[in-house]
C-alpha cells in the first residue's frame, strides 16, 4: 500500500512537472498612449485609478502578471480570461469604438460591475483590493453617463471631428 501511494505521488509530481512546459502566451503588447482609454474619453484622476485599479489587468495591455500565472494550470486559465478580456474590451485599444459602440461599451461598463459581474469573482479573491465600493461603482457610472452624454452630443464636444 505505501509502494503504491509512493508512486503515485511520483507519477502525479511527473504530470505536474510536464504541465509546466505548457506555458501560454502572457504579453503586454505595447501600448500607444493615443489610443487608450484615457486620452479619447475625459476621465477624472479618480476614476481612473478606479478602472487601474480593478479593471486593467484584464482589460488593456499592462497586465501584472501575478505569480500564480506562471504555474500551471492556473497560469492557462489567467492567460485565457486576459485574451477573451481584451477581445471583449480593451481600454489599451480604445479607438476601436467608434460612435455608438463605444457608447455601448460605456455602458456595459457600469451595468457589468453594477451586476456584479465584473470584476470576475475569481479575481477579486486573489485580490480584494480590486473590490469596488457602492462609491467606486457610483463614481463609474456616473462618469460613463457624462462620457456618454459628450459622445451623444458632438457638437458640444470640441475634441470630436
Ligand atoms: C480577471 C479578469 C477581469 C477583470 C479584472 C475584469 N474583467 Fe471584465 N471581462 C473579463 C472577461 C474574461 C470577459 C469576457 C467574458 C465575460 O463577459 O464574462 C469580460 C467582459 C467584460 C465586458 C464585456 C461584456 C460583454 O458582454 O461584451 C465588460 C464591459 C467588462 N468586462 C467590464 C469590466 C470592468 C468595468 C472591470 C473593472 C471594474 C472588469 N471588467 C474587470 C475579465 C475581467
Amino acid at each position: 500500500m505505501k509502494k503504491i501511494l509512493k508512486w503515485m505521488g511520483i507519477g502525479l509530481l511527473i504530470v505536474f512537472l510536464g504541465m509546466q512546459a505548457v506555458q501560454p502566451e502572457r504579453s503586454n503588447p505595447p501600448v500607444d498612449e493615443s489610443r487608450t482609454l484615457f486620452a479619447l474619453v475625459e476621465t477624472p484622476p479618480e476614476v481612473r485609478a478606479i478602472i487601474e485599479r480593478s479593471c486593467y489587468d484584464c482589460h488593456s495591455h499592462q497586465t501584472r502578471w501575478p505569480w500564480y500565472s506562471y504555474i500551471a494550470p492556473a497560469s492557462w486559465l489567467v492567460a485565457a480570461d486576459v485574451k477573451e478580456a481584451r477581445e471583449h474590451l480593451n481600454l489599451s485599444e480604445w479607438d476601436r469604438y467608434k460612435e455608438l459602440r463605444a457608447i455601448a461599451k460605456l455602458d456595459q461598463m457600469c451595468q457589468e460591475v453594477l451586476d456584479d459581474r465584473m470584476p470576475l469573482p475569481a479575481y477579486l479573491w486573489m485580490h480584494p483590493s480590486a473590490k469596488l465600493s457602492q462609491a467606486d461603482i457610483d463614481l463609474l457610472c456616473d462618469w460613463v453617463e457624462k462620457a456618454r452624454d459628450n459622445l451623444m452630443e458632438p457638437d458640444t464636444n470640441t475634441t470630436s471631428q
